[in-house]
C-alpha cells in the first residue's frame, strides 16, 4: 500500500540489554527454586526482549544423555534430543556454548522450524555444577548471535540457576 505508514515500523530493531533483563528476571524469580518455574520465567522475559529471538526455550536433562523439551516461547519444538545430536545435543554433550551462524552448515542440525537461520545454545548448570539443561535461542536472521549474547545469557543463567 503506497504511502501507508506501517504501525510496526522499528520491528527487528529491539535489542536486549542483558544487565536490565537480568535484573528484571532476578526480581521476578527471587526466592523461587523450582527449575520449571524458573525456566518458564526466563524464556518469557528473554523472548520478548529482543526482535532477533524467534524461538526461545529450554531443553531439560530428564534421563541419562537425553534432553526433553522444557518451557519455551515460539512455535512447537521437537520433544526429545539425544546428547550429541543437533546443536542442543552438542552443547549438552560438550558442556559448551554453541553459536551457529548458519544452521544449514551445522552437521545434524535439527530443523524444528524451516525459518530458523542461526542459533545459540547455552548449557544450564545448577548450584552443584550439574548440567540440568540447555537454553536454545533460534533466529530467523542469519548470523544473529555473537559472544556478547553468549556472555550475557550465561550470566543470567548462572544468577538464576546456580547462585
Ligand atoms: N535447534 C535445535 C533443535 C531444537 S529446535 O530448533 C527448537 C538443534 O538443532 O539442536
Amino acid at each position: 500500500m503506497p504511502g501507508h505508514i506501517l504501525p510496526h515500523a522499528g520491528k527487528n530493531g529491539m535489542r536486549i540489554d542483558y544487565a536490565e533483563t537480568g535484573k528484571t528476571i532476578a526480581a521476578l524469580t527471587d526466592g523461587e527454586r523450582d527449575e520449571v518455574a524458573l525456566m518458564a520465567t526466563v524464556a518469557c522475559e528473554l523472548h520478548h526482549a529482543d526482535d532477533r529471538f524467534d524461538w526461545t526455550g529450554f531443553y531439560r536433562v530428564t534421563d541419562p544423555e537425553t534432553l526433553r523439551i522444557g518451557p519455551y516461547q515460539g512455535t512447537h519444538g521437537c520433544l526429545v534430543i539425544p546428547f550429541g545430536k543437533g546443536v542442543c545435543g552438542t552443547a549438552a554433550r560438550d558442556g559448551r556454548t554453541q553459536i551457529v551462524p548458519d544452521v544449514a552448515e551445522f552437521p545434524g542440525h535439527i530443523a524444528c522450524a524451516a525459518s530458523t537461520r542461526s542459533e545459540i545454545v547455552v548449557p544450564v548448570r545448577n548450584r552443584a555444577g550439574q548440567l540440568i539443561g540447555v537454553l536454545d535461542i533460534d533466529s530467523n536472521l542469519p548470523d544473529a548471535f555473537d559472544n556478547t549474547d553468549a556472555a550475557g545469557l550465561a550470566a543470567i543463567l548462572a544468577r538464576v540457576f546456580a547462585a
